[in-house]
């Protein structure tokens, strides 16, 4: 008797701290997940309520004072020297340009030599884009200088090299980090706009990501066919009433001063993104205007260009962070997919196989294909992918 109570006893111990460690936690990440859900309610609220970003043209107008100072790092116009530079990659600039179908631009690190490399051999092989699909492409990487003082000169020497082979690097002297990324994305539009002017669409992607060069090829051309279709365009995957990060051991971290409101302008993930000429114009004209001390660079492309007037288009098959499923009836419809640091050239040679498309074919390869995404994205299971929708295109 003594002892089963004892026993008792026990249990009813071990149940109680159990009980206790688990509210414990339910309370401490409570604040967490509050924090979280009140966060994207607020942002959510005052994107489809308010919807009015007009404080950007005014808080984050450059004083003319500040002008000349012209420091890309903290909000300057991204007048940094260029170290490497080809001018003559479209065919030079205005009138004498050649006529190109795609500018693309690779944002790339200095020391990720294979995944240039990668790039080069697969979906960024210009040959391939002119003898296979009949379209000019122009591809380029765009880089700062390593940010390690120690390893500068050797990954510079190096680079150099790279480039006398492949003459595709195009870099500026401010150093490569996170934090600079937004000076990365100015280069990509003052250099589009010295250089390349011409260029139908141009497109910004980085290095770790997988582009189906065949559908966007297809896609842009349809686009070109079409009265409207290849002017006011900004396509990818669209992030709407995004609330920024206050959370201070976040990458994406962003303090009230830098930005006080409850929500972004909406923007395309910065992972790959396609706009045409007109709107690669207008954003330029909008970086020289605009303080860039938002270093989230997709978030800064999202101020451009609400201050010119662009909205962002969704495109299923744009992923984002996402990563596409590995199938064949995927690769019938993908453009973009995300963290391919190290698959791209397997990848390359699965999804562009001209086998690939016998078994879509038809009214029950499109019925088997329908069925297959359907498993691959919808269900719950499967996320960080396109979204469901992508299914049923
Ligand atoms: C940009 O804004 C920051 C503060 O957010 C300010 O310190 C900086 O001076 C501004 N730069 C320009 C060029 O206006
Ligand atoms: C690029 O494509 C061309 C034409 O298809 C091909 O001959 C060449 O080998 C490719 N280059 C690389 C590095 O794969
Ligand atoms: C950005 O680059 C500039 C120029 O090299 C440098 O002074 C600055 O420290 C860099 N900023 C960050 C956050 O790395
Ligand atoms: C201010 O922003 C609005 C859109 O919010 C835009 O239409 C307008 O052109 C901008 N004005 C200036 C001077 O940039």
């Amino acid at each position: 008797m003594f002892m089963n109570f004892r026993r008792i006893h026990k249990c009813q111990c071990v149940q109680l701290i159990t009980t206790g460690l688990v509210l414990c936690v339910v309370m401490a990440c409570w604040e967490e997940l509050d924090h979280h859900v009140v966060s994207h309610m607020r942002s959510y609220t005052y994107r489809y309520l308010v919807n009015s970003y007009d404080f950007l043209n005014s808080s984050f107008a450059i004083t003319s004072n500040q002008k000349d100072g012209s420091n890309g790092a903290d909000g300057g116009l991204g007048s940094h020297s260029y170290l490497i530079n080809h001018p003559g990659k479209c065919g030079g600039g205005g009138e004498d340009g050649e006529d190109v179908l795609l500018l693309l631009f690779v944002k790339s690190s200095p020391e990720n030599f294979e995944r240039r490399q990668a790039i080069r051999d697969t979906w960024g092989n210009e040959s391939f884009v002119r003898s296979e699909l009949g379209a000019s492409v122009r591809l380029v990487f765009a880089l700062g200088v390593h940010p390690d003082v120690r390893q500068r000169s050797r990954v510079q020497r190096a680079l150099l090299q790279e480039d006398q082979v492949y003459r595709d690097l195009i870099q500026q002297n401010f150093l490569d980090t996170f934090h600079n990324l937004t000076t990365k994305l100015i280069l990509q539009f003052h250099w589009s706009h010295e250089y390349c002017p011409q260029a139908n669409f141009l497109m910004s992607a980085d290095d770790d990501i997988f582009v189906h060069m065949p559908n966007l090829v297809k896609y842009l051309r349809q686009l070109l066919g079409t009265q409207s279709g290849a002017k006011d365009l900004w396509v990818g995957h669209v992030h709407r009433g995004a609330p920024p990060i206050r959370r201070k051991d976040s990458k994406y971290h962003v303090p009230y001063d830098l930005y006080p409101w409850p929500s972004y302008p909406d923007y395309t993930a910065g992972a790959g993104y396609v706009v045409s000429g007109d709107v690669a114009a207008k954003i330029y004209h909008a970086t020289l205007v605009l303080n860039s001390s938002m270093y989230i660079d997709d978030v800064f492309m999202g101020f451009c260009a609400k201050a010119t007037g662009v909205s962002p288009q969704e495109h299923v098959y744009f992923s984002g962070e996402g990563k596409a499923p590995y199938h064949p009836c995927i690769y019938y419809h993908m453009i973009t997919s995300h963290g391919h640091a190290t698959d791209v050239r397997s990848l390359w040679k699965a999804a562009t196989d001209p086998r690939l498309f016998r078994h879509s074919r038809g009214f029950m390869g499109n019925l088997y294909c329908t069925v297959m995404r359907v498993m691959l994205l919808c269900l719950p299971y499967h996320q960080n992918t396109y979204s469901c929708m992508a299914a049923f295109t």
